[in-house]
């Protein structure tokens, strides 16, 4: 089965464990701030993830439905508090939590959701799962959340840097998107009792799949842009993108200089035209191309990994592979 088709038969399980956690008429700025983020009836990407490698591999039953839910709100979670980190006001065409609801709401939203993710997985315990894998399931999430932090502060580390090398940048981007983007088949896994060797696969896999997916979101950024109602958002933040990584260190040392002081502006000073120079000066150096044959590269590395995998789990992982890159959104 491909990621698409499972995405429109499974997505629908989702909200109903949502519901069970977070009630509709709940406390003001709480729960109903959680619904404003995570929608009803979305894509589902990572809870069907889970509950698709579970399938592959042979699980039965909805025991998997709360571990795949929990993946859902460690998304949600992780992406409110980065939009004030990077002070993002707009994500999938919407305001963002922060600029809703306020900072100290948003803050407190995000820690509400990081405690439900862990709620949930202990809630598989009533669908009959044992101590054993519940265990087993939290410490990925920990796992998870540790390294996605430690990956967010070398992110924003580097945003001063004004030499940023690619070691870096594969170095943050893996940190930041390794576990987070596996941590559903991981757990899929896990809750089927698979091998370690397995599991250690899978995160093999997304060590190349989770910078791949980063790479074509850097592209993504600039070209299309990525629901923030503009183009080139990460330039006006400073992020120093794969395209940014690889025309620092190509383009003359004025253009260099020009690029980081356009960087290094505070992002509602950096104008449209800044951004758009920064963008054929990208073009120039062939710094769009490098990353869209980079995320390529590092895609088929990913698929790879999968070929010793058991062929259910296989064609799941290459095909959210290819989905990773291929998105419009
Ligand atoms: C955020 O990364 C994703 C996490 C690992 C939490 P970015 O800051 O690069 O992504 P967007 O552009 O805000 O989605
Ligand atoms: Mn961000
Ligand atoms: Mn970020």
């Amino acid at each position: 089965m491909s990621i698409e088709t499972a995405m429109a038969e499974k997505a629908g399980l989702i909200d109903k464990e949502l519901d069970a956690v977070f009630p509709k008429n709940g406390i003001a700025n709480l729960q109903e701030a959680v619904w404003y983020h995570i929608g009803t009836g979305g894509k589902r990407i990572r809870p069907v993830l889970a509950i698709a490698t579970y399938e592959a591999l042979g699980g039965k039953g909805d025991k998997i439905l709360p571990f795949a839910a929990a993946c859902e709100v460690l998304h949600a979670w992780l992406l409110v508090h980065d939009d004030i980190e990077d002070g993002d006001r707009m994500r999938r065409d919407k305001p963002t939590v922060w600029v809703r609801y306020g900072v100290p709401h948003a803050i407190n939203i995000g820690d509400y959701m990081s405690q439900k993710t862990y709620e949930l997985i202990l809630r598989c315990r009533n669908r009959g799962m044992d101590e054993k894998t519940v265990f087993r399931l939290i410490e990925a999430i920990v796992t998870t959340a540790v390294k996605t932090a430690e990956g967010q502060a070398m992110d924003m580390n580097m945003r001063q840097s004004a030499e940023p090398t690619e070691e870096e940048y594969m170095k943050t981007v893996t940190g930041k998107t390794a576990h987070y983007l596996t941590v559903p088949a991981v757990g899929g896994a896990i809750a089927t009792g698979a091998d370690q060797k397995l599991i250690e696969k899978i995160l093999k896999y997304g060590e190349y799949a989770g910078p791949a997916f980063q790479i074509a979101d850097d592209v993504l950024d600039m070209s299309e842009g990525k629901g923030r109602g503009e183009i080139g958002r990460d330039i006006k933040e400073g992020k120093r993108s794969m395209m940014v990584v690889h025309c620092l260190s190509r383009c003359t040392g004025e253009e260099k200089a020009k690029l980081l002081a356009v960087l290094g502006k505070e992002p509602e000073k950096t104008t449209d035209r800044d951004v758009l120079w920064a963008k054929v000066l990208m073009e120039k150096y062939g710094s769009m191309e490098y990353a869209r044959e980079k995320a390529k590269t590092l895609i088929t590395k990913a698929k790879k990994i999968t070929e010793d995998m058991p062929a259910a789990l296989r064609e799941i992982l290459n095909s959210f592979a290819d989905y990773l890159v291929e998105r419009k959104k």
